[in-house]
């Protein structure tokens, strides 16, 4: 039985944490929107198409922000076919997924699905076949109350209140030769702060995301951030960072490695961001934006065979595996240990397409593996980080160098007086002991130990099997003079909830 330790400090805290931190992504991409969350006719949609069993889900996840409408999907996206009255909106090839856009649902649909879904969007421009003008008219449609061409326009199609959108991504992933426009960091980065400034002029409390490098194999990284922020510092908010987390080889202990690469690559952000802020003089930090990240590629040989020019494919569907919900859980833990930096993060996506949710056409909608640590991370991550101090055994990986077998953070609600221990047993043949020094929760009590455990890192949930891998409670964990016991199974996602006495 391996040993670690956890201690924490009601008075030590690293950060406040943004709840869009618990954000997520739709793309106009696979049978994310087309067959996920709009299915006319299905026994559960309602009076605009929207399947209601699917809207509970997102609910469920309580997620606080949705990028919209891609990803890749944006670089050819002509917003102007996506509003106006749906029978006379053009059906177009979308060139980065190969498939048919009917137009069907568009921006004020989707709109109106989010305010249903209890969502905040964050909307991408085109800067790839488009450019400033298409943005800034996008953006006063979007924004503007009334009294101007495009504002105007919004009102005719049935839209009078403003949408109001608050973050906009200028772009994306533009260092990337599969998009169309794809540019150079000195072009993008000129074209991002003109953008910027034409939005601004427009409305300077709107918040802007300049992309990032698409992943850090990107020959360009990390000098892409560098220049880009040279051009555009003072005009945006955030650096857009995107991963993807693979187990291409089935390699288990470098799979449950992934976290520490996303950990490298904000912390060389960070650096990045803040060395051009020292040559800058800036008093302005820039904060990251992680708008994609995800576990992906158990789909990409079927999507090879998927037929191109059909409406709704079903591309980018990986069926998630028990050991992917735990790098899951690694990267959110990840994520907040950085969430004095990284203020909004995106997992991509949210239906159908790498999604935490499926659905089966005229079928049923269930829950993936991936489903429980975001959930759990959404559900008690709220509130501030704090500075959690970890000792424990770690072992060495070709790839990411030394991995601590523990992974963990601690997160406390001052309005529910709730502390909440996030871990990760990475060990896949012991079960780890952790002993915890907590101080400033005196007749605090343990409220509940949630465990996400499978004997078979590969078990999945399936529309056949939707519960194979479901949260169970344990009831061993103590707190006893300041001290936290708890024994964490090997291999699983685990979620220690201590709560004030009294206090539900
Ligand atoms: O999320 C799937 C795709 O991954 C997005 O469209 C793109 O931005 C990224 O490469």
């Amino acid at each position: 039985m391996m040993q670690a330790r956890v201690s924490f400090d009601r008075e030590l805290i690293k950060a406040v944490i943004d709840e869009r931190l618990f954000g997520s992504f739709i793309e106009h991409l696979g049978r994310a929107i087309y067959g996920g969350v709009y299915e006319p006719g299905h026994p559960t949609s309602d009076k605009d198409g929207f399947r209601t069993d699917v809207l509970d889900l997102v609910r469920e996840l309580r997620v606080p922000l949705i990028r919209y409408p891609g990803g890749n999907y944006v670089y050819a996206f002509n917003w102007e076919d996506s509003v106006g009255p749906a029978d006379r909106r053009p059906r177009r090839l979308d060139l980065a997924w190969r498939s048919v856009e009917p137009n069907t649902v568009g921006l004020n649909e989707f709109a109106r699905w989010s305010k249903k879904a209890g969502a905040e969007l964050m909307i991408a421009l085109n800067l790839g076949t488009r450019g400033i003008d298409a943005a800034r008219n996008l953006v006063e449609y979007c924004n503007h109350p009334g009294g101007s061409y495009w504002s105007d326009l919004r009102r005719s199609h049935g839209v009078a209140e403003p949408h109001g959108f608050k973050v906009w991504c200028l772009g994306n992933e533009m260092d990337g030769p599969w998009q169309v426009g794809y540019k150079t960091a000195d072009e993008y980065g000129r074209l991002a702060a003109e953008a910027g400034k034409a939005i601004k002029l427009f409305d300077p409390s709107l918040e802007l995301v300049a992309c990032g490098s698409s992943n850090t194999h990107m020959p360009t990284f990390p000098q892409w951030e560098a220049t880009v922020l040279d051009h555009c510092y003072e005009t945006v908010t955030y650096i857009s960072l995107h991963d993807y987390f693979k187990n291409l080889k089935n390699d288990l202990p470098t799979f449950l490695g992934e976290s520490v690469g996303m950990d490298n690559f904000i912390r060389t952000i960070i650096s990045t961001a803040d060395f051009v802020k020292a040559k800058k003089r800036s008093r302005k930090s820039i904060n990251i934006s992680f708008d994609e990240w995800n576990v992906w590629f158990h789909s990409r040989q079927a999507d090879e065979v998927v037929e191109p020019w059909t409406v709704g494919p079903p591309l980018l569907e990986d069926v998630y595996t028990f050991e992917d919900a735990l790098v899951v859980g690694c990267c959110l833990i990840t994520l907040l240990r950085h969430a004095d930096r990284v203020r909004i993060a995106c997992l991509a996506q949210l239906v159908n397409t790498i999604a935490p949710i499926m659905t089966e056409n005229k079928g049923p909608a269930w829950r993936q593996t991936i489903f429980y640590p975001f959930l759990h991370a959404s559900l008690f991550g709220r509130g501030e980080v704090l500075e959690t101090f970890i000792r424990c055994p770690s072992y060495e990986n070709a790839t990411h160098g030394e991995i601590p077998y523990l992974e963990s953070i601690a997160t406390f609600n001052r309005q529910a007086e709730e502390v909440t221990l996030f871990a990760v047993n990475r060990n896949a043949q012991e079960e780890l002991v952790i002993e915890g020094k907590i101080a400033g929760f005196e007749g605090y009590k343990v409220r509940e130990h949630l465990v996400l455990a499978h004997a078979d890192p590969k078990a999945a949930n399936t529309k056949e099997n939707p519960a194979n891998v479901t949260p169970r409670s344990i009831a061993t964990t103590s707190i006893d003079k300041g001290m936290l016991k708890a024994v964490l199974p090997r291999l699983s996602w685990n979620v220690i909830r201590l709560g004030a006495a009294g206090k539900a």
